[in-house]
């Protein structure tokens, strides 16, 4: 079978699927944590591959960047493939200088000035905030508590803006919704999961503070990614 932008079979993928933007980056946590891999998708480039991780079946596909990106891939994935639970694993930008680089983040919800919910619902009311799966981060915070990973839970907000003329909107936005970070992709993640009836979570680890103006390379973000990735894969 095979939708617009993912040509796989349906039994082909595993009913949890971890999201990194870059499908490159999916591509090298197959290759680094998982076994018997099969790569399912190859439809420009969004690498996609199911393996298993200590025996069980688990897949990994790369959602690109921006919600409207992540909004086409999560929705054929639950929607068309079977898939039960989608984990964002990205990187985020701190809106607070207690958050220092390499932190691993969960968001608690999703703040967004995006459209991306209300059309994609037809709602005539605005949304801002989409939550993710309660039971799923419940998950993912007892799995860090056993691996020993500290984990910062807090709103997140999910911009439709990378490069901004004027970083003052990133204080107001603190003070006014209290989020912790930026990143680009959950507040579409969740509310996709919610109108579908699946479960969604988002774990960010922190590659640049927006008050201190600390920033990581991104060759030292790759590496990084080892904490968020054993509490991820905790869920396999
Ligand atoms: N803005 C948006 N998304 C991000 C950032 C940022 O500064 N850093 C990592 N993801």
């Amino acid at each position: 079978m095979a939708t617009p932008h993912i040509a796989a079979d349906v039994g082909e993928i595993a009913k949890t699927v971890l999201m990194p933007g870059d499908p490159l980056r999916a591509k090298f946590i197959a290759d680094t944590y998982l076994k018997d891999v099969k790569r399912f998708n190859t439809v420009r480039n969004m690498f996609g591959y199911t393996g298993t991780y200590h025996g069980k079946p688990i897949s990994v596909m790369g959602s690109g960047m921006g919600m409207p990106s992540i909004g086409i891939y999560s929705y054929e994935l639950f929607q068309f493939f079977g898939v039960e639970r989608i984990v964002r694993i990205g990187s985020c930008g701190a809106y607070t200088a207690d958050l220092n680089l390499y932190d691993v983040v969960l968001a608690e919800y999703a703040w967004s000035e995006s459209t991306f919910a209300q059309t994609q619902s037809g709602s005539s009311e605005p949304i801002h905030i989409t939550h993710p799966s309660a039971e799923l981060n419940r998950e993912l915070e007892q799995i860090a508590s056993k691996l020993d990973i500290p984990i910062h839970k807090g709103p997140i907000h999910s911009s439709d803006v990378f490069y901004r003329t004027s970083l003052d909107h990133v204080q107001e936005i603190h003070a006014a919704e209290g989020c912790l970070a930026v990143e680009m992709e959950s507040f579409a993640l969740f509310h996709n999961a919610k109108t579908l009836g699946k479960q969604a979570a988002c774990l960010l680890t922190v590659s640049d503070n927006l008050i201190t103006m600390e920033e990581t390379t991104s060759e030292e973000r790759q590496n990084a990614f080892t904490k968020m990735m054993d509490i991820a894969l905790g869920l396999a």
